[in-house]
């Protein structure tokens, strides 16, 4: 059921709130003055002690699932003490890539049934890690076979391109860095600031969508463009990714998402007047670096879109040189939930201005359950 909207993903984008609500419903603890905030993970809780004393965690996922995983690896690094690596699924079967008893193995997939993970899944069983789920699929083979997991509860999601299931997937990786992570004195704050900026997190995207009318005169701006780039890094970088493979996905124009820190060993010769390229630059400690990013485009007159936090677009465009994104800002490693909605709303825009089907997407599946 649609509701009062055209497509399923224009109806999943602008549902975030409430999904989101959903996902922290009940997990989220916001004690009394002397009581700690807290998270509760009921999937994982006899599973924390094996999970902190292991040698790494393996993120392993496809497509946007990867993405979120890889937004939320910072935080978890942080938090956790343990390193965190990544792993394509696909790719990690290729190579048969080490995994070990003393590694815990994370799955990630909205699904539950993407045969390229499932494989990856039961590869990591035979070599006796600990395997998690992340799943927004009760029942699916994914929650099935692995030892423990997390649902994201963001509701069915029906539109091939995934939306509110990234963001859902996000905050459920936040919200395991926190569950892991010890509650240290030093973290203390840290961890506070966190748990509060999920509490309002959903109020913060309900103010991000507004954005939908500019979103939409920007792509009228790019209907007829053949490409688009989108540079990021630290805790956007995957929202480079992600909004790149959105407009790839349903918009069918051509995309990359960019590690910003990259641009010089290759990127930069793209960059000319016609091209156009957003950037992510919202208030971070990677924003100094990226404002030189901004710098360097400009100095090669490039096209730039920046996105950045409100009320800086002084700061990002000195001069007024190019077009604005101001986003609200909030913690840091929730930022990338924030900064991905206007980049889904651009590639809606786009597929709808270029006349292409939204919610199935030419050649593309929701669920790719064949090698
Ligand atoms: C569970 C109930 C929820 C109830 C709540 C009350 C289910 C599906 N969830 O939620 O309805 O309101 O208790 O305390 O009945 N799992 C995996 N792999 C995955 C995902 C999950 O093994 O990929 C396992 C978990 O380890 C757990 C079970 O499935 O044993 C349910 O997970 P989840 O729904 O996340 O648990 P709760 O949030 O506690
Ligand atoms: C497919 C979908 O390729 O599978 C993508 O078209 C999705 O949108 C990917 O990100 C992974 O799916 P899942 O269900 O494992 O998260």
């Amino acid at each position: 059921n649609k509701g009062n909207y055209e497509h399923y993903m224009q109806k999943e984008i602008h549902e975030q709130p409430e999904s989101l609500k959903t996902t922290m419903r009940g997990r989220l603890i916001r004690g009394g003055s002397c009581k700690a905030k807290t998270v509760l993970l009921g999937g994982l809780k006899d599973h924390f002690k094996t999970i902190r004393r292991s040698r790494r965690i393996v993120f392993i996922g496809c497509g946007t699932s990867y993405n979120a995983a890889l937004a939320a690896r910072p935080i978890l690094e942080e938090l956790s003490g343990v390193p965190v690596t990544m792993e394509i699924a696909s790719d990690l079967l290729d190579r048969q890539g080490p995994i070990y008893r003393e590694d815990t193995a994370v799955f990630v997939s909205q699904s539950g049934e993407t045969a390229d993970t499932l494989q990856a899944l039961e590869y990591a069983l035979e070599n006796g890690a600990l395997c998690v789920g992340i799943t927004n699929t009760v029942g699916s083979a994914i929650a099935r076979h692995t030892h423990c997991g997390v649902h994201i509860n963001a509701g069915a999601e029906i539109g091939v391109a995934s939306t509110k299931a990234y963001t859902s997937q996000i905050v459920v990786m936040a919200m395991l860095a926190l569950a892991i992570g010890g509650d240290t004195i030093s973290s203390q704050t840290r961890r506070e600031a966190i748990i509060d900026g999920l509490f309002d997190l959903p109020n913060k995207v309900r103010e991000v969508l507004n954005l939908d009318q500019e979103m939409k005169d920007l792509a009228k701006l790019l209907i007829a463009e053949q490409s688009l780039l989108m540079f990021g890094r630290g805790y956007n970088y995957a929202t480079a990714l992600e909004g790149a493979l959105k407009v790839k996905e349903v918009a069918l124009m051509h995309s990359e998402g960019i590690l910003a820190g990259e641009m010089k060993h290759g990127p930069l010769a793209l960059v000319d007047e016609n091209l156009p390229i957003i950037v992510i630059a919202t208030r971070d400690s990677c924003f100094s670096k990226q404002q030189s990013v901004i710098q360097q485009l400009h100095a090669r007159k490039g096209r730039v879109i920046v996105m950045c936090s409100k009320g800086e677009a002084v700061s990002v465009c000195p001069g007024g040189l190019g077009r604005v994104i101001e986003v609200p800002h909030v913690e840091d490693c929730l930022q990338p939930v924030i900064n991905v909605v206007p980049l889904q709303l651009l590639a809606y825009h786009l597929t709808v201005l270029r006349g292409y089907n939204v919610d199935q997407p030419r050649n593309l599946a929701k669920s790719v359950t064949t090698q």
